[in-house]
């Protein structure tokens, strides 16, 4: 593919950069139209992104080789596709009648304790047929796909009980083969505590049920899983139970990536740096000791702009922990309870609701997400030997696609996965 004639290339970092901090985040490195000579883009039949220059020397480079697509971007901004940190997306049911209940004044806790909120989500899953999940599943993942995004982070957590969990697991699976968004998969068997169980019930069926489960479906290769998910929250999973899961998770091979400090301070961060979490999600409650643990241990803070404005919760200290050296990255947080499906609007809100620059929230959406999946090596900006994924916007400068409010349907106009257009 020869992407060529480009008013602006943002390729967010550079070589060898594998997330970004403080400062850094600030300047992204760009590549700009210089007089007539526009930016220009290679990505070879691997896939993979093979030169990124100004068009002079990349057709001097190049000379007559045939290239089985070429896009004419003259006039338009390229951009690494975009990644979701923090999704969930298989579930059956829908949760529309709890959106008026929350803007007639009910928390998020009082839904959840009336019996709403996950578990209402949970008997719906519980009793969808794999092939319906599946159906639900790969519409949303298509839309966002159309929104730019070519990675995402996709949890379970619907079932609370080891064959809805395997089901939800085997239907992202299914969505890895046979779709063109790339997913890392997340067991969240310990999402909440399941309608007629105590915590310790729970925790108990997590580590020694539903686990062990999966470890065999990942040895005979039928799944393949990254992640281990708690919702560590009061009147959820405690610390002590987050531990215990989390650790069991590492001893099945996964990578800690969970819910924490979200709407009462839990001290899950320092856990998390403890533990050596990849990722901690949510931190509206972190406390400024956490804050200094994940500075320091490089745990990704994945923050959710969706679910602090849909519940109006205070917002996390996004720029106190941009500015103490933490790994910053955004997710959708797409669930019934925030069902929004776009990066560019989660990138929106970071901007106007957390106080972040656009440069800072694309940063987060792309190189800083990558490393909150173990996967900036690969993915998460315009380098040469990353995966080609890019998102092809009808506009001079990136910018526009945070600036241009819900604007993704009109702006986006090819979004390419390893080189493909989809
Ligand atoms: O990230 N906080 C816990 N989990 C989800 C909500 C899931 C749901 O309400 O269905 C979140 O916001
Ligand atoms: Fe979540």
């Amino acid at each position: 593919l020869l992407v060529r004639g480009a008013r602006q290339a943002v390729l967010v970092c550079r070589a060898g950069e594998r997330a970004l901090r403080g400062e850094e985040m600030k300047t992204l490195a760009s590549l700009e139209q210089d007089g007539d000579n526009g930016v220009s883009l290679v990505v070879g039949s691997n896939g993979l992104i093979e030169a990124v220059g100004h068009d002079a020397d990349i057709q001097q480079k190049y000379g007559s080789t045939k290239f089985d697509r070429v896009i004419d971007a003259a006039g338009m901004s390229i951009l690494p596709g975009l990644i979701d940190g923090h999704t969930h997306p298989v579930w059956a049911g829908d949760r529309v009648h709890e959106f008026a209940m929350k803007l007639a004044g009910a928390t998020y806790m009082e839904v959840h304790k009336a019996g709403g909120g996950i578990n209402f989500t949970v008997e719906h899953t519980r009793r969808a047929s794999e092939d319906e999940l599946y159906t639900l599943f790969r519409d949303r993942l298509l839309r966002m796909v159309r929104a730019g995004t070519t990675l995402v982070e996709c949890k379970s957590g619907y079932g609370l009980e080891v064959e809805t969990e395997m089901k939800m697991l085997r239907v992202i699976q299914r969505a890895k083969r046979e779709l063109p968004i790339e997913i890392s998969s997340t067991f969240c068997g310990a999402h909440s505590v399941p309608r007629g169980s105590t915590m310790e019930q729970a925790t108990d069926d997590v580590i020694n049920v539903q686990l062990p489960r999966l470890r065999e479906l990942m040895k005979s290769g039928d799944l393949e899983v990254d992640n281990i998910d708690v919702f560590c929250e009061k009147g959820v999973f405690d610390v002590d139970s987050t531990r215990r899961i989390l650790q069991a998770g590492v001893e099945t091979g996964l990578a800690i990536n969970f819910h924490g400090d979200e709407l009462h301070p839990m001290n899950s961060a320092e856990l998390g740096a403890e533990l050596k979490a990849r990722a901690i999600s949510h931190l509206e409650e972190i406390s400024d000791a956490g804050i200094k643990a994940m500075a320091d241990s490089g745990s990704v803070a994945v923050i959710l702009p969706t679910t602090a404005y849909i519940l109006r919760l205070t917002p996390p200290p996004a720029r106190k922990m941009i500015d103490s050296g933490v790994v910053v990255a955004l997710g959708s947080d797409f669930n019934p309870n925030a069902f929004c499906l776009s990066m560019p609007m989660t990138m929106h809100l970071a901007c106007v609701n957390f106080r972040m620059s656009m440069n800072e929230s694309l940063a987060a959406a792309t190189i800083n997400a990558a490393a909150s999946l173990g996967r900036a090596e690969t993915h998460g900006s315009l380098e040469v030997g990353k995966v080609g994924d890019l998102v092809i916007i009808d506009a001079p400068r990136w910018e526009h696609l945070i600036y241009q409010l819900a604007g993704h349907d009109h702006l986006i106009k090819y979004v390419v996965k390893k080189g493909e257009v989809i």
